[in-house]
């Protein structure tokens, strides 16, 4: 619901339980004055406080800098007194640097727009509100995009910048959403790590000052995620403030949170500004990514929750949400380079009579690539390994039953291939130095439409030329020396976003073209795992760390936002490729089993007691998966704060069927068991959990006796059903 109180000038954007309040003042100025619990009333305006010192311009022209420096600005704006941190800023043809925007107009209306050119939520039936600020001696107006999710307690925001003037300009600085906060947050939640460990959960305190978490390698990188949330003090997974901020972008980011002079919280998120220029002539437009919001007052994991329904009802292609992704199996940790077309029908052949769904060929099948030193961008069958070509292989693989996937690394191109030799301009280079290497590959040019063209031409050969039902589209190095020999000097701080914005358009066209293709994202693992690749893939590696012990860390930090039936979990080897921890097979499935579950070994050569345990392993994988993709999540423990066990449920909508996964990882001496209190049942429900009958009630408040486990890294599936 959005409703926009003439007399008050006052908008007000309801969930079911949440209400976004912006009002104007006499001038035109829009502030961000409430966000939290449902109120039935508009009247708040007072809570701008523009009748204490320093008034509104107006009324004290004098004090306009004071002003401006205290008012909870919706979408501030730099260079004309609001000095903390702002979200947009724009330089003149005359070199200037400062804005004021005003209101101008606004427009209700029932439905969702799609972004032109970027990914976006979606969601025809939602209520969307623009408001229209400008300013006239720029030339600029700024069109902000709010719209409302109800069921999910969410709001997007999105910002078109015109060019209303005849000259050009700059935008130097273009973030996507803005919260003003009095001082009843006191704590910043936030995703960090690294390669084979992304998404660890950080909680730290706000401080005077500003946090940062940023991306400047061209994508999101292992290293820091676009999401922020702040929080009470006292909030935890089940109860308590928290304010949550996502990007919908697969680039650079920067996310703030700052506590100013006034202790009041100001948090915002968008594009990052460095490296970012993006020239705008006189009748353009530029479009911003959206940001997702949200409020809850049901601790994190409420906001856990909201964020799974959100992005499985209004983000993810519908056709896949609920659609059973095929267990596969994938050759990489199994042969890395060294495979060929004989080894791949092994493997499968193998695979096939254990149950698994789909054979996917990794990296090493194009150009002549038999270490990471050769051929991207050669997109051509290198037919010395794969004997007979790709469709001879393909359905080879299909006659066992299976499906079949292939992998690509479209971004790149390495400096010895067929394709540099021709074409050395379409690597990403400063004009008089040497790129640097890493992976001994450079990036490709995407902002050469030629160069996107090209790619496109050899994806759509290769996949029109078999049976190939998914493909997983890799990214293996950070973008450094940011710079286009196709572009003037004036363009070089856009070549980041264009990169972006030509991968979006490649997966647009891909998943068009292949309408049944099964997409999935991987960046070097994880560092791509963002809510704008999810629109076009509804899967995503989530690191090339298969450890479970490990991914027990991972997976926490990414199922906070994202649904368990986005992220890609494998079994794989032990010791583990990574860090070498040996673990149980039980357990590698187990930790598995929250994702779109597969293999990554080679099944031809592990110990026969775990080859015959697979079949197994995918039956349970099949009895839980439809819980596991439509169910609710719940954490019950986590080890990341405990340093001994973790574990997390999921639970039907319906509140009849549930699974918990439990990991002990430190086996415990002389302790007595451990009563796990369950989370979302209903608590009137009867419920059966190994024969014995327990009222929901009981479970959430009493506990279910988890009795230890002997040994270290062991897990254990628990079934929970109701019988009434
Ligand atoms: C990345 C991926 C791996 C694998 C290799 C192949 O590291 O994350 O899963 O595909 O590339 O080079």
């Amino acid at each position: 619901m959005v409703i926009f109180d003439g007399d008050r000038r006052v908008f007000k954007l309801d969930t079911n339980n949440t209400s976004y309040i912006m009002g104007l003042t006499d001038e035109g100025y829009l502030g961000n004055i409430y966000y939290g619990k449902k109120i039935d009333t508009t009247d708040v305006v007072y809570t701008m406080r523009t009748e204490e010192h320093p008034f509104t311009p107006e009324n004290l022209p004098g004090e306009k800098i004071g002003f401006m420096d205290r008012f909870p600005m919706e979408y501030p704006f730099n260079g004309t007194g609001d000095f903390r941190v702002n979200c947009i800023s724009i330089k003149d043809s005359a070199g200037q640097e400062g804005l004021e925007l005003l209101y101008k107009s606004h427009n209700i209306y029932a439905e969702k727009r799609k972004l032109v050119g970027m990914p976006c939520a979606r969601g025809e039936s939602s209520m969307s509100l623009d408001i229209v600020m400008s300013d006239e001696a720029v030339g600029v107006e700024v069109v902000l995009t709010y719209t409302v999710y109800e069921e999910c307690d969410i709001i997007t925001q999105s910002v078109l910048i015109k060019n209303i003037s005849e000259k050009e300009f700059y935008i130097t600085k273009a973030l996507s959403a803005c919260l003003n906060l009095e001082n009843d947050v006191s704590d910043i939640l936030s995703l960090h790590g690294s390669w084979a460990r992304e998404r660890h959960i950080q909680r730290s305190k706000i401080n005077y000052g500003s946090y940062v978490t940023e991306s400047l390698r061209g994508e999101p990188g292992h290293q820091d995620h676009p999401f922020i949330a702040v929080l009470s003090e006292n909030c935890t997974k089940d109860y308590g403030d928290i304010y949550a901020m996502n990007l919908i972008y697969s680039g650079n980011f920067i996310a703030m949170v700052q506590k100013d002079q006034f202790d009041r919280v100001r948090t915002n998120i968008g594009i990052h500004p460095d490296r970012f220029n993006w020239k705008l002539e006189g009748g353009e437009a530029f479009q911003v990514p959206e940001a997702i919001i949200q409020y809850s007052h049901k601790g994190i994991g409420g906001m856990t929750r909201n964020f799974h329904d959100f992005f499985r009802s209004h983000l993810l292609s519908q056709k896949w949400v609920e659609a059973e992704r095929p267990v596969l199996i994938n050759n990489w940790e199994a042969t890395y380079f060294d495979f060929d077309d004989d080894k791949l029908v092994q493997i499968a052949s193998q695979a096939s009579k254990l149950g698994i769904e789909m054979l996917v060929m990794d990296d090493g099948w194009f150009g002549h690539r038999n270490s990471d030193n050769s051929s991207l961008g050669d997109w051509y069958v290198n037919e010395e390994k794969i004997n007979g070509g790709l469709k001879h292989l393909v359905d080879r693989v299909n006659s066992l039953g299976m499906k079949f996937g292939i992998w690509f690394e479209p971004e790149m191109i390495s400096p010895d291939s067929e394709l540099y030799k021709k074409h050395p301009e379409w690597a990403l280079s400063f004009s008089d130095r040497e790129p640097g290497l890493c992976r001994t590959q450079y990036m490709i040019d995407f902002s050469r439409p030629e160069v996107v063209d090209y790619v496109y031409e050899r994806l759509y050969e290769i996949l029109s030329s078999a049976n190939i039902e998914y493909v997983k589209w890799d990214m293996n190095r950070p973008i450094a020396e940011v710079a286009s020999l196709s572009l003037p000097a004036d363009r070089q701080g856009e070549v980041l976003h264009r990169h972006v914005l030509a991968l979006y358009d490649l997966q647009e066209r891909l998943i068009r073209d292949f309408p049944n293709l099964l997409l999935e994202n991987c960046s070097g693992g994880g560092a791509r795992f963002d809510a704008g690749m999810l629109y076009y893939s509804p899967q995503i590696w989530c690191s090339d760390n298969a450890d479970p012990i490990e991914r027990l860390m991972i997976q926490e930090g990414t199922h906070l936002i994202y649904p368990l039936s986005t992220t890609g979990t494998h079994v794989a080897d032990s010791p583990n490729h990574v860090n070498g921890r040996i673990t149980p097979f039980d357990t590698r499935a187990d930790v598995a089993l929250t994702g779109t579950f597969g293999y990554e070994l080679d099944v031809t050569r592990i110990p026969e007691e775990e080859r015959d345990k697979i079949p197994a392993q995918i039956d349970k994988y099949k009895k839980y998966r439809k819980l596991i993709q439509t169910g609710d999540y719940y954490r019950l423990a986590s080890f990341r704060e405990n340093s001994r066990y973790d574990s997390y449920m999921v639970v039907s909508k319906d509140k009849n069927h549930a699974v918990i996964i439990y990991v002990q990882v430190v086996t415990d001496s002389n302790v007595l068991s451990k009563k796990l209190k369950l989370c979302g049942l209903d608590s009137e429900k009867k419920y059966i959990i190994d024969n014995k009958e327990y009222t929901g009630s009981v479970l959430m408040n009493v506990g279910y006796i988890m009795k230890p486990l002997k040994g270290d890294f062991k897990s254990v599936v628990i079934e929970v059903n109701s019988c009434n």
